[in-house]
């Protein structure tokens, strides 16, 4: 980060949380505490729930101007009466560090990508890890959000993965989930994945967070039965979510260095 500075290249992030959404508010403080702890500039923006669309707007059109913020970040979800495409579109794809906005999807979708976004690139990180090359494997996703499904399937395939996409209307399900090497659970739904949806030897990664009624953190991924029938396998929490953090950090610094010409 002294490099950084002493190139003259301003790194800093600005989180908006609109609301009291509790797991929002424990994803913000743990990207501001990130932040921190490398020596990242970070401001917060912490609205009522009762904020307006043009109120969050206006606080984007000035972050976008400002040359000691290099990257933006809305948490999600919003309440339901602001537009959350609306949103995403005002903020400048060029600091754009969650690779939301349509010019970052359609970049990944060409391979000519400047940010990735943070979870899918988070697990791609954990695969390689893991040792087991994407490159002619049966890659499996379950979900096709915008935030994980969609774009964690088109960073597989571009490793040559061969790739499918699951979803609530997917029928069969086990026997889909059974043909995969490399496993990625983003449902959003406890102990979904059970030990005979799994291939013995696959790579599992596990992206769920969800909150068991005692309170308790509990991935997609049913942990204590699947981890014997896998190869490698994510825990949560502590797997994806620290890495999704991290790559928030390295687009932050990357848009930082793009807007310095750096
Ligand atoms: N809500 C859940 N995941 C994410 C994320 O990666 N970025 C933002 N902005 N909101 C989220």
């Amino acid at each position: 980060m002294a490099k950084l500075k002493e190139e003259g290249v301003k790194v800093g992030l600005a989180v908006i949380i609109v609301g009291d959404d509790p797991a929002s508010r424990v994803y913000v403080n743990n990207k501001k505490k990130a932040c921190e702890e490398i020596g990242i500039y970070s401001e917060e923006y912490a609205l009522p729930s009762e904020a307006t669309e043009q109120e969050v707007i206006d606080i984007i059109n000035t972050l976008n101007e400002r040359d000691d913020i290099s990257g933006i970040l809305v948490q999600l979800p919003l309440p339901k009466h602001i537009n959350e495409t609306n949103i995403i579109n005002a903020i400048s794809y060029k600091k754009d560090v969650d690779a939301f906005h349509p010019v970052n999807v359609g970049k990944i979708m060409t391979g000519d990508f400047d940010f990735l976004p943070c979870t899918p690139a988070g697990v791609m990180e954990l695969i390689k890890e893991s040792g087991v090359s994407v490159e002619g494997k049966e890659c499996v996703v379950i979900g096709r959000s915008n935030i994980v499904g969609k774009p964690q399937a088109m960073l597989l395939l571009h490793q040559n993965g061969t790739v499918t996409i699951c979803h609530s209307k997917t029928k069969n399900l086990k026997e889909v989930t059974k043909r995969a090497d490399i496993l990625v659970a983003a449902v959003g739904r406890p102990k979904f994945v059970t030990a005979d949806m799994v291939k013995e030897g696959a790579v599992v990664i596990d992206v769920g967070i969800n909150r068991t009624e005692e309170g308790k953190l509990v991935g997609d991924v049913d942990f204590e039965n699947v981890k014997d029938t896998a190869y490698a396998i994510t825990p949560v929490p502590g797997g994806v979510g620290p890495m999704t953090i991290a790559m928030l950090m390295k687009n932050t610094v990357k848009a930082a260095r793009l807007l310095a010409n750096k």
